[in-house]
């Protein structure tokens, strides 16, 4: 009998415990993201090509419109421009994300990067992207975003305009309006590619045939 109560109680513990859990995730998801679906996977350490594409396909939509809020019309519509990576990988230079790169109509020869090459003014990359939690938790995680300016317009970043929006569409930071130099380091550490417009490209097990 002892045992059955025992029992009993523990089982009331989990139901109040499953009753109140929906309820916070929910409340916490309105705060920062309001349509993001919650979402959970059973073995976040081993993100797949397929399982990262699996879910990224779930919340792609809510990523959009997520960053859709933040009123930056250089990156409208962006989900529907042209992908360079198969499935998204892990970017451990982007906050241990699983990323995605696309790239505007006019990013011309991003695909053939070679010494000297320079986009032309208007050419936008925005990488998207996001994260498992070691429980497995899916998080959705920033829009990383680059636009090359017309030239001359910012000498010290080879004219790149360099932008994060937060996976509630507020804007974080943008290289030309940074007064407290937030977003130095993406140029910092693109510099390394600075022969090939500073871009990089994406990793060779990613890239499209
Ligand atoms: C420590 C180095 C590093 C930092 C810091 C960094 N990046 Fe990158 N970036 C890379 C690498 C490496 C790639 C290509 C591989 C990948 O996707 O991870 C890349 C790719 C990109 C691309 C796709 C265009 C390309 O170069 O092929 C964009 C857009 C981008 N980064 C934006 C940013 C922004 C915005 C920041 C700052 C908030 C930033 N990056 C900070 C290393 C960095």
């Amino acid at each position: 009998m002892g045992l059955m109560k025992h029992h009993f109680l523990w089982l009331l513990v989990v139901i109040a415990a499953l009753w109140l859990r929906p309820e916070t995730a929910l409340a916490q998801d309105t705060a920062v993201v309001p349509d993001f679906r919650h979402m959970k996977i059973d073995n976040p350490a081993s993100l797949s090509d397929a399982g990262a594409l699996a879910i990224y396909s779930q919340i792609q939509v809510e990523l959009a419109k997520t960053f859709a809020r933040s009123g930056l019309r250089i990156v409208n519509g962006y989900t529907s421009w042209q992908i360079y990576n198969r499935t998204p990988y892990l970017s451990s230079t982007h906050g241990d994300r699983y990323v995605n790169n696309f790239a505007n109509n006019l990013a011309d020869g991003y695909d053939s990067l070679k010494k000297g090459s320079k986009m032309q003014a208007g050419a936008v990359f925005a990488k998207d992207g996001f994260a498992v939690t070691k429980d497995g938790e899916v998080l959705p995680g920033r829009l990383f975003v680059m636009e090359k300016l017309a030239e001359g317009a910012n000498p010290d970043t080879g004219d790149w305009r360099y932008i994060s929006i937060e996976n509630d569409g507020s804007i974080i930071g943008d290289s030309m309006n940074d007064p407290q130099n937030i977003m130095a380091f993406c140029h910092i550490c693109h510099k390394v590619r600075a022969s090939r417009d500073f871009l990089f490209y994406v990793p060779p097990s990613q890239r499209l045939p």
